[in-house]
């Protein structure tokens, strides 16, 4: 394991003002935000969308990388050149998603778990040399009256650190994500319970297999009321119950932590960073892996006119990362957005 490299690629990623761009939809996921906009989910509509994306002017000031799908890891623009040699050129690292989606979790009725360890170890080894440099699994915790079991748990926490030794093995940093899903009518005090006990096991689990944490970045969802929920906590609350949660769980070795926006609106994400940085300074840099609330105002833009508004879409995205980009120093001030 070359450590220094693991440790400086992880840094780099949370470096300060900057974070993490998720591009790395399924096909089916992208699928439904092409329909949302009436655009033909074609392998060419993915490519030109992604690199449209991904070559807006200045985005490396606020993105440090970037998390691809398999298929756009091996795309080239429509002049020939590779998405991976823009993206070095741009000073964005190239990330890749190597889970293989989740799936029902035998004998625990509406758990999933996610899948994707058989044959990993050569897959990274491919992703490695067409220069990806971290690796992306995402697990999925689901929040009701009935679960998470401890086998949901379990399960997710032990294959998310199985996958986290595989890519330190391959030189690739990994970020391990265990989302706690935003759906349903629970409580943020729920939502803080359940994080907890996740992340709990999430540690002890990396811990088992020797993960260093020195190189390894966690996507974490915030402790939020359930979308459903009658009474949702405030801006402050969500900040202040997020950063309690980390603090009892997450060890100061760890290279940093970035949300997922997991359902919220663009602003409402940018908010709750800003907030929660705003609060003080942590063991760990806080900063974003945002997609949809980086994506939906370039995607409607883009999506009007795919042809004739590419220039426009990528004022959207190079906005919504310069918000975020100031969240992560709790440099931000609702103002921002209409200057
Ligand atoms: P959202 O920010 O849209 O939740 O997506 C982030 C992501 O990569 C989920 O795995």
């Amino acid at each position: 394991m070359d450590v220094t490299s693991l440790v400086s690629t992880a840094q780099a990623m949370v470096a300060d003002g900057k974070g993490i761009l998720a591009i790395d939809e399924s096909h089916g996921t992208i699928k439904k935000r092409f329909d949302s906009i009436g655009v033909e989910c074609t392998e060419e509509n993915r490519r030109d969308y992604r690199a449209m994306l991904l070559s807006t002017p200045g985005l490396g000031e606020r993105i440090s990388g970037a998390i691809l799908f398999d298929e756009t890891l091996r795309q080239s623009t429509a002049d020939g050149k590779l998405l991976v040699e823009l993206m070095n050129e741009a000073g964005i690292i190239p990330g890749i998603k190597v889970d293989t989606g989740a799936h029902p979790l035998a004998n625990h009725p509406g758990e999933l778990v996610t899948e994707g360890l058989d044959g990993l170890r050569a897959r990274l080894k491919e992703y490695a040399s067409m220069g990806a440099r971290f690796a992306k699994w995402r697990a999925v915790i689901s929040i009701s009256e009935a679960t998470p079991s401890d086998a949901c748990i379990n399960a997710n926490t032990h294959a998310l650190a199985r996958y986290a030794g595989l890519c330190q093995e391959a030189g690739l940093v990994p970020m391990v994500e265990p989302e706690v899903l935003i759906t349903g009518d629970h409580s943020l005090e729920d939502c803080y319970e359940v994080t907890v006990l996740v992340l709990r096991r999430l540690f002890e689990q990396l811990y088992d297999q020797n993960v260093l944490l020195e190189g390894t970045i966690l996507k974490a969802s915030m402790v939020i009321s359930g979308d459903a929920a009658t009474e949702r906590a405030g801006y402050n609350e969500v900040a202040e119950a997020t950063v309690d949660c980390l603090l009892q769980t997450v060890p100061a070795s760890l290279a940093g932590v970035v949300f997922l926006s997991g359902g919220q609106g663009d602003e409402e994400a940018t908010v709750h960073l800003d907030a929660m940085n705003k609060l003080g300074v942590f063991p760990w840099p806080l900063s974003f892996s945002y997609g949809r609330a980086l994506q939906a105002p370039p995607l409607a833009e883009w999506g009007k006119d795919p042809a004739a508004n590419i220039s426009s879409a990528q004022a959207k995205l190079a906005h919504r990362a310069r918000m975020n980009g100031l969240a992560t120093t709790g440099e931000y001030d609702s103002g921002m957005e209409t200057e």
